[in-house]
């Protein structure tokens, strides 16, 4: 049964492709007529494009390289809401484009003014019937007025004589989502899938002087199908174009490999190299080069037709080969040459290569035959101002900020970005999954729409290829992904194929189904869960290739899951979701802020869901940055009987290349031991010194100060009690509450509790409840605040908090403290914060979020002071404490979407608390704070502190 069924599907299959291909005969030449236009069209993925192939030029020498003509800069730039209002004929000659807009390319439109940004998750922007992008949406979305905006540009570029006489190849580096090129009046080509290069040989179009290229491009097309992630949805050339001036014969790809033997004591280097002939006539006795280690191997080139294109495979031996890993990231820099009859050289390309092995051996996951952790993230490529361009300086702040937190993995989420970060992970060391830009939501997870549907067979293909084919020779790579939340079925097994076939020396990734991945992937386990499944999978490696969704205040329990995946050598890692908040910046009223769905009036949209990063926008690091420096750093340490040990979680440095300091501080009778591991050398990432790993061991505890058995209930001088509320206090004549101290056990909620529906589920902590407090005057500027909490039920829901809240008058702006920092902590998040006596203004001890919530936690205090610079208020705790003081209250938080919009600066908030609901971890879609971080409602709590004015 299951047999004839198979067939029956494949028979349908090729039907289809039949068809399919049949329609881009009658369509591929134009947007007019009857004919479904190109870009509503899977069959036709693009027109006279040129194959995919390796980058040939290390990113970082494309400026010196002298085939490279930048193309980028201010170009001409006119936008139309739909085709049907485009400016057609724009690309002719004599058409005048001189008043137009300008634009700065690479770039968005979106994000220069032009049209808007729309922000959505699985929703299609557009109405989803495949494959039109121009189908009527509801009437309140971006698409319904502007059904497919079109970016007309032109640029003039001049060619000299001598560039004639070459062979001249224009490149895109990405534009989105599809576009058609002309030159002088004269169609040259179609191309989309947005996240790759595309190429066309405009030799024949130009000529010597100014030539006029006019670029024409879709906001959406039928690939936009296929580019369903959640994010930003932007448009235009938002990639590099250069013109590559080349000689007609020419290295048109070069693949290379270096694998080592079983023990790896030798590594075999294979350079697969095709050279292409472009000229009229054939080419003799030319000579392909490898140049590595000192050596040069040559091989001649049999002659070579014109228009022909030969490969030829050059082979070398690196004995005792120095491994590539993320910890030792050593390359062997290599060039390919192409040598004319004469000896000389032609073309000439430099890059580097990484000897390396990734496998799986049985269930367990290894790399150089070890079974390392991927201590995972995922990034989009993402900037504030310019959109999906992201330049280079913010590819080496984002890589050495991951380097810096101990990240060894990173996904590229959902697409290939742009080349130079590979390179900078190939030489700073990272492992990459390099993902291809394929999602396909819209239609579901997993859906079998996209997978079966023979039509957007090859539309899948290409997307698999042009991934694989740019991006073979960084060593960095060790996993392809097929994409993601895409479909299964046939299409999906296409490109599986496609990858295995291109690329035997990595692993194929697909997060859809097993069936096509060498790791079984599980999203967004518990700790609990995680440990589950990875017990329950037996055939291969559990990978969560994304977890612990860092949406807002959140990476709460994430030693939990780390403790699971160093139990279990099944399984090979995880990857937070996600490394920076994708806000864009926008000004309102003379204000810059950074804005999320819906901030643009785009429809559909999902709020505040793309803002999940480990750093702001702007790359400033969120508190959770540091939970993760501390919870994936390379070295353990324990402490038994004043011994320190050790545990290297690395395996392929040396304990002995930090410089462990142990260093004591006693503060107020606590000591502690503050132990770190420093680089000895700079690396590209960190300076030497750098702390890759510490930790901290209470060697004497904190003495808090004991309950005063005094019964004299009488207030201090000034002070008025109103049951249990402190509702004022006069010190030197002047009022210091600006609203009493009062039991308060609310707080506002993070983005993952409102998920969790914490709000309505602890609604009635609203009003305190079951509570008295005692106030015991101790001298006449100090008091004993004790509170009780006895539940007078069974069936209280858990505690925000419990604790108590007062106001202080707005110029109390200066903390100093003594507790746990000197970032914001909580009870599921305070590892990496260790116990110090800091000092910080009351902005510096706030959080601010791109979408505000409750924050500013500092757990374990001690003591507290805040201070106006003449009065000091100082908060001891009769056990630890959290704290958190804001220049505004709660009541001001809710509602409102930018901390710009926060009211503030009429006093300053308060809380103390015995303890705090943790801010959770899992994800920010239902999963509540693990237990042990939350606060029982039924049982009794106690707790004190004391207030002294100085
Ligand atoms: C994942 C998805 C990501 C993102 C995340 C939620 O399932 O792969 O693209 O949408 O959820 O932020
Ligand atoms: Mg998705």
């Amino acid at each position: 049964m299951k047999r004839l069924l198979r067939r029956a599907l494949v028979f349908i299959a090729f039907v289809l492709t039949i068809s399919a291909q049949a329609q881009s005969h009658q369509s591929g030449n134009g947007t007019t007529g009857m004919a479904a236009p190109d870009w509503e069209n899977p069959a036709v993925l693009g027109i006279n494009k040129l194959p995919y192939h390796a980058t040939l030029q290390l990113p970082s020498k494309w400026k010196e390289c002298k085939e490279i003509v930048s193309l980028d800069g201010i170009w001409q730039f006119h936008w139309s809401r739909n085709p049907e209002e485009r400016p057609a004929e724009f690309y002719r000659e004599d058409y005048d484009v001189s008043n137009w807009d300008k634009i700065t390319v690479p770039g968005n439109w979106q994000t220069q003014g032009f049209g808007t940004p729309i922000y959505t998750n699985i929703d299609y922007p557009f109405k989803r019937n495949r494959p039109s992008v121009t189908s009527e949406p509801p009437h309140d979305w971006t698409a319904y007025e502007n059904r497919n905006p079109v970016g007309s540009y032109v640029t003039f570029v001049n060619v000299t004589k001598e560039m004639l006489s070459q062979n001249l190849i224009l490149h895109f580096g990405g534009v989105h989502s599809a576009f058609y090129v002309w030159v002088n009046g004269q169609k040259v080509g179609y191309s989309q899938n947005s996240m790759s290069p595309a190429e066309f040989d405009v030799t024949k179009y130009v000529r010597e002087g100014r030539n006029k290229l006019a670029v024409e491009v879709y906001r959406w097309c039928d690939g936009s199908y296929l580019e369903d992630q959640d994010m930003w949805r932007l448009s235009g050339i938002f990639r590099e174009v250069q013109l590559w001036v080349r000689p007609l014969v020419h290295i048109a790809d070069y693949h290379v490999t270096a694998v080592p033997d079983k023990n790896f004591t030798q590594a075999k280097v294979t350079a697969d190299i095709a050279i292409c002939n472009t000229d009229g006539k054939s080419a003799k006795k030319m000579k392909a080069v490898l140049k590595i280690d000192g050596k040069t191997i040559a091989g001649q080139l049999k002659n070579l037709a014109a228009g022909d294109t030969t490969h030829i495979r050059l082979t070398y031996l690196i004995n005792h080969p120095r491994l590539w890993s993320a910890e030792k990231p050593n390359l062997y820099p290599f060039s390919i040459e192409l040598m004319d009859k004469k000896g000389n050289v032609a073309e000439h390309f430099d890059y580097h290569l990484g000897v390396k092995r990734v496998e799986c051996v049985g269930e367990v996951f290894k790399i150089n035959g070890k079974n390392v952790k991927l201590r995972g993230v995922n990034r989009h490529d993402h900037h504030p101002r310019t959109g999906r361009y992201v330049d280079n300086a913010t590819y080496e702040e984002d890589i050495r900020l991951m380097k810096q937190a101990n990240i060894n993995f990173l996904r590229t989420s959902h697409y290939p970005d742009r080349e130079y970060l590979y390179e900078l992970c190939d030489r700073w060391g990272l492992y990459v999954m390099d993902e291809a830009n394929q999602e396909s939501h819209g239609y579901g997870y997993a859906n079998e729409e996209m997978g079966h549907d023979a039509a957007w067979r090859d539309a899948h293909v290409d997307r698999a290829e042009s991934l694989v084919k740019r991006d073979y020779n960084h060593p960095c790579v060790i996993l392809w992904s097929l994409g993601n939340e895409g479909g299964v079925g046939p299409n999906i097994q296409a490109m599986y194929d496609r990858v295995c076939q291109l690329d035997s020396t990595r692993l194929p990734f697909y997060d859809c189904h097993p069936r096509y991945s060498a790791l079984h992937d599980y999203g967004y386990p518990t700790p609990e869960v995680l440990k589950i499944e990875a017990e329950k999978e037996t055939e291969k490696p559990l990978i969560a290739r994304e977890y612990a969704h860092a949406m807002g205040n959140s990476m709460g329990n994430l030693q939990e899951y780390w403790d699971v995946i160093y139990a279990d050598s099944s399984i090979a890692g995880a990857a937070i979701w996600d490394w920076v908040d994708q806000g864009l910046v926008k000004k309102e009223n003379g204000v810059e802020f950074f804005a999320y769905g819906g901030d643009y009036g785009d429809k559909p949209n999902l709020d505040a869901f793309c803002i999940n990063g480990l750093l702001a926008p702007d790359r400033k690091p969120h508190p959770h940055y540091y939970e993760v420096q501390y919870v994936y750093q390379p070295l353990h340490f324990e402490l038994h009987d004043n011994q320190l040990s050790i545990i290297n979680r690395d395996f392929f440095t040396d304990v002995s290349e930090y410089g462990i300091v142990c260093d004591t501080t006693v503060i107020d009778g606590e000591r502690l031991l503050n132990v770190s591991a420093r680089l000895k050398e700079d690396r590209p990432w960190a300076k030497k010194g750098f702390v890759v790993a510490s930790e901290q061991f209470v060697l004497s505890p904190y003495d808090f100060p004991k309950v005063i058995k005094d019964e004299d209930k009488a207030a201090a001088k000034g002070a008025s009690i109103d049951g249990n509320n402190l509702i004022s206090w006069i010190i030197d004549g002047c009022e210091m509450l600006q609203a009493p101290l009062e039991p308060y056990f609310w707080k506002p909620e993070n983005d993952n509790q409102h998920a969790a529906g914490f709000a309505r589920n602890s609604a009635v902590w609203k009003e305190v409840a079951d509570v008295t407090v005692k106030y015991t005057a101790i001298n006449d500027h100090s008091i004993l605040v004790e509170l009780d909490y006895h539940p007078s039920g069974t069936d209280k829901p858990l505690l925000p908090k419990l604790g108590m809240r007062m106001r202080l008058p707005a110029d109390f702006t200066t903390i100093e403290y003594f507790g746990r920092g000197p970032w914001e902590n909580y009870p599921d998040r305070k590892r990496s914060a260790f116990l110090g006596r800091y000092k910080m203004p009351l902005a510096e001890y706030e959080t601010e979020y791109v979408h505000p919530q409750d924050n500013g936690c500092r757990t374990d205090v001690r003591w507290f002071c805040i201070t106006n610079g003449k009065k000091t208020l100082r908060i001891d705790g009769l056990q630890p404490l959290c704290i958190r003081a804001w220049d505004y209250g709660e009541e001001n938080l809710e509602g409102v979407r930018h901390p710009h919009e926060i009211q503030r600066g009429r006093f300053v908030n308060l809380n103390i608390d015995l303890n705090i609901h943790g801010v959770g971890g899992v994800d920010s879609w239902g999963q509540p704070t693990l237990p042990q971080y939350t606060i029982d409602g039924n049982k009794p709590y106690h707790y004190g502190f004391i207030l002294d004015w100085q």
